[in-house]
Formats: structure tokens, C-alpha cells, sequence
């Protein structure tokens, strides 16, 4: 069977799916869209109301300002993929809570694992905290590069946080720009900060200790 079309088969489970409580509020599921083969993925956070109501990713106030400032680096929808940490809209847009991001993550693992892509845009905190690691935050984390699994992140600032106040406008629009200058050359090993899996603890050993101290990174990006 072709990536493709797996792709596609799990678009259709995500529509029908009611792992969460989301979906008893849904309207439409919202699985994402965009190239099965890219090379850049950008992942927010839930669909909005726009979202709700059409199905699709990133179509809202927020997700017009997305689209305008990557068409102007360069990056039409069309060559990346888009989608979100949970697939159905939060009532009255709060945030996803910890169960319905676990209750989605086997959508975004199999779809990350699919596409394959080379780099991953988490776009907003909680994309960041549940791609990364929980540890780390938005503010700190913008517009620098971490590595897991083998696929470089590249976190960014929400668009719904730049509509709130020009100050973060402008700092939205500084990571789109070094986005694009990423993408533009080679970034170098100095520049990566590398996140191990949190080790899983099995049993007992005396090397328990040792291997505690990386306990602090991690996040619940697993593709296997
Ligand atoms: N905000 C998001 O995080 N995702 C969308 O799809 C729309 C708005
Ligand atoms: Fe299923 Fe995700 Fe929608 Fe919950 S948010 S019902 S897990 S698709």
C-alpha cells in the first residue's frame, strides 16, 4: 500500500474517530492537508471555529495570517503539510487537556511517520511542549533549532498570539524570517540542541541513578 494512500486512510479514521471527548462537540474533524511527501510540517495546537466548521486546517483569522506571511518567504501550502496536535476543536477554544492530546497522538505519530518530513514547525506552546518536550517554553524556545528522533525542530510563536499585540506580531514575523533562513542553508551541529527520549524504566538496577539525570528532557514525541 502506498504512503499516500495510508495517509488518506488515516485522514478518514481522524473524521470518524471519538477516542476523546472532542469529538462529541466537533462539528467536523480536522485531520490536515497539504503535501504527503514534504519536507517541512507545521503543527498548531486544536482547530478553531473556522476549522470546525470547514474541516480544514489553519483557515481562521490566525491561520489567514499563517498562510500570508509563509507565502511571503516563500512557503505555499501547497508544499508543506499542516495539522494540529488534537484534530477536533475545543469547546470554545481552551486548550487541549493532557488525555485528549494523548487520545490524539497516535494520529500525529502515524502522520509524522507517513510524511517523513525533514523538519517539523511547531507552531504555538503546547505544539512544542507535546512535540519536544514538556520542559521547554515557547519564549525561550522560538526560532531555535532541537533535534529528536532524527528530525530537526523549528519552533515558532502562534499567530493568534501575534493578532493579540504588536510586540509579538513582530517577534512572529522574526521566526518566520530565521525559519526561511534555516531552511536556506546548512545549519550547523552547534546549533542543535539534541533531546533524548526519556530512557523507560524497567526494573530495579544500580544504574538507575545515572540514568535519571537526562529524566528532565523528553517529551511524547515516539514514532516507535
Ligand atoms: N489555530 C491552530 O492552532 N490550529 C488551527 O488549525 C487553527 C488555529
Ligand atoms: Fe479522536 Fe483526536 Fe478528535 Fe479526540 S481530538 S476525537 S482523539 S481525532
Amino acid at each position: 500500500m502506498d504512503l499516500i494512500q495510508l495517509l488518506y486512510d488515516v485522514s478518514d479514521e481522524v473524521c470518524v474517530c471519538t477516542k476523546c471527548r472532542l469529538a462529541e462537540t466537533r462539528t467536523y474533524a480536522v485531520p490536515g492537508e497539504g503535501d504527503p511527501q514534504a519536507q517541512i510540517m507545521f503543527v498548531g495546537e486544536g482547530p478553531g471555529e473556522q476549522e470546525d466548521l470547514s474541516g480544514r486546517p489553519f483557515v481562521g483569522k490566525s491561520g489567514q495570517l499563517l498562510t500570508r506571511e509563509l507565502e511571503r518567504i516563500g512557503i505555499t501550502r501547497d508544499l508543506v503539510f499542516i495539522t494540529n496536535i488534537v484534530k477536533c476543536r475545543p469547546p470554545k477554544n481552551r486548550v487541549p487537556l493532557v488525555d485528549e492530546i494523548e487520545a490524539c497522538n497516535d494520529w500525529l505519530m502515524a502522520q509524522i511517520a507517513l510524511i517523513n518530513p525533514k523538519f517539523i514547525v511547531p507552531v504555538g506552546g503546547p505544539s512544542l511542549q507535546t512535540l519536544v518536550s514538556k520542559d521547554l517554553r515557547i519564549m525561550r524556545s522560538r526560532s531555535k533549532v532541537f533535534r529528536k528522533e532524527g528530525i530537526l525542530f523549528i519552533p515558532i510563536l502562534h499567530p493568534s498570539a501575534a493578532l493579540r499585540s504588536p510586540d509579538t506580531m513582530k517577534s512572529f514575523l522574526d521566526d518566520l524570517k530565521n525559519l526561511r533562513a534555516y531552511l536556506d542553508r546548512e545549519i550547523e551541529e552547534s546549533e542543535i540542541t539534541d533531546i533524548t527520549p526519556r530512557p523507560v524504566y524497567t526494573s530495579p538496577s544500580p544504574k538507575v541513578t545515572e540514568t535519571a539525570e537526562v529524566k528532565e528532557e523528553g517529551g511524547t514525541l515516539s514514532l516507535f
